[in-house]
């Protein structure tokens, strides 16, 4: 007998225009700023690959060959360091076109996040997959995706990642009306009854947020296909999953570890440091560093 088919694909959404970061993103793709020492987009993919998902469907846009560049492979950089007896080196540049099988396609027309999953129907075909926003940075060390899978092959539907915010804050995401189930991985695990795209404050179900992390039911797709224009006038994701809610079980993952957020410039900045602080070889003399800039500035 064979199950449920398995979450094998991942779509990665990357057809943004980034104004938020212009002028650095006039020329080149937002998701190639730097995080640290790595482009933002390769720990999207990575974290796909970490839970089990190798086959990755970029939805890109124009302006977007830099990150095909970056996940091929470049012979001549490669001899060279050969050459060199650079290993490190090597094995860094080589890392990113190693990672996973990536396809691509684009989007045409940005109508929004809604629309650019759609463009995935093809290549997703009749299984549940995954979809991960790449504004949105999940801690290697706090295991999210693979949890989010585990729920939908239980529980079936679609399952979407949910994190508590501020209540000031919830306007700027997706917000989820819950309610509990029984047996949810220490109350982690929640029934969602309603979606609403970036609600006003005192209109918000509750204070969770929709972040960027979902595994979808392929029927999704025929809902994108009939949803119209929403919130900003694009067509919405959310709005297609609230539309799910009334034929299929849709739940959420509230995560409660760390994710940084790359969408705007002082998130941004804060994920760089907060990463960088983190890591062996930076860390170390980053904080020391901070401290001494920070008591000198006091
Ligand atoms: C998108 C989604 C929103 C979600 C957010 C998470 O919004 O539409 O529901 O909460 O990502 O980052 P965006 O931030 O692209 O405007």
């Amino acid at each position: 007998m064979t199950g449920p088919p398995r979450v094998t694909k991942a779509v990665i959404p990357a057809a943004g225009l980034g104004t938020r970061f212009l002028p650095a993103t006039k020329a080149s793709p937002k998701e190639m700023l730097p995080v640290v020492d790595q482009p933002a987009i390769q720990y999207v993919v990575e974290e796909a690959v970490r839970a089990g998902l190798d086959d990755v469907l970029m939805i890109t846009g124009r302006n977007k060959r830099p990150l095909e560049d970056h996940f091929d492979r470049v012979v001549e950089l490669e001899h060279q360091l050969e050459a060199k007896g650079d290993a490190a080196k090597l094995a860094l540049v080589q890392e990113a076109s190693e990672l996973a099988t990536i396809h691509y396609v684009r989007q045409g027309d940005p109508k929004g996040l809604g629309h650019a999953v759609l463009a995935a129907a093809q290549h997703v075909g009749q299984e549940p997959f995954a979809v991960l926003l790449g504004d949105d940075l999940i801690d290697a060390r706090d295991p999210l995706l693979e949890l989010m899978i585990e729920v939908q092959a239980r529980e079936g539907g679609s399952v979407v990642a949910l994190m508590e915010v501020p209540h000031e804050a919830i306007s700027l995401y997706g917000c989820a009306a819950v309610e509990a189930v029984d047996g949810g991985a220490g109350g982690d695990v929640v029934r969602i009854t309603g979606l609403v795209e970036k609600p006003p404050v005192d209109e918000a179900p509750s204070d969770l947020a929709v972040i960027g992390r979902y595994v979808l039911s392929p029927t999704v797709f025929d809902v994108l296909r009939t949803t119209p224009p929403g919130r900003g006038g694009e067509i919405q994701l959310t709005d297609a999953i609230e539309t799910l809610i009334a034929t299929e079980p849709v739940h959420g993952v509230v995560f409660r570890g760390r994710r940084y957020d790359t969408g705007d410039r002082l998130d941004y900045l804060k994920a760089v440091v907060q990463l960088a602080a983190d890591r062996e070889d930076l860390g170390p003399p980053l904080v020391a560093w901070l401290s001494e800039w920070l008591a000198a500035r006091a």
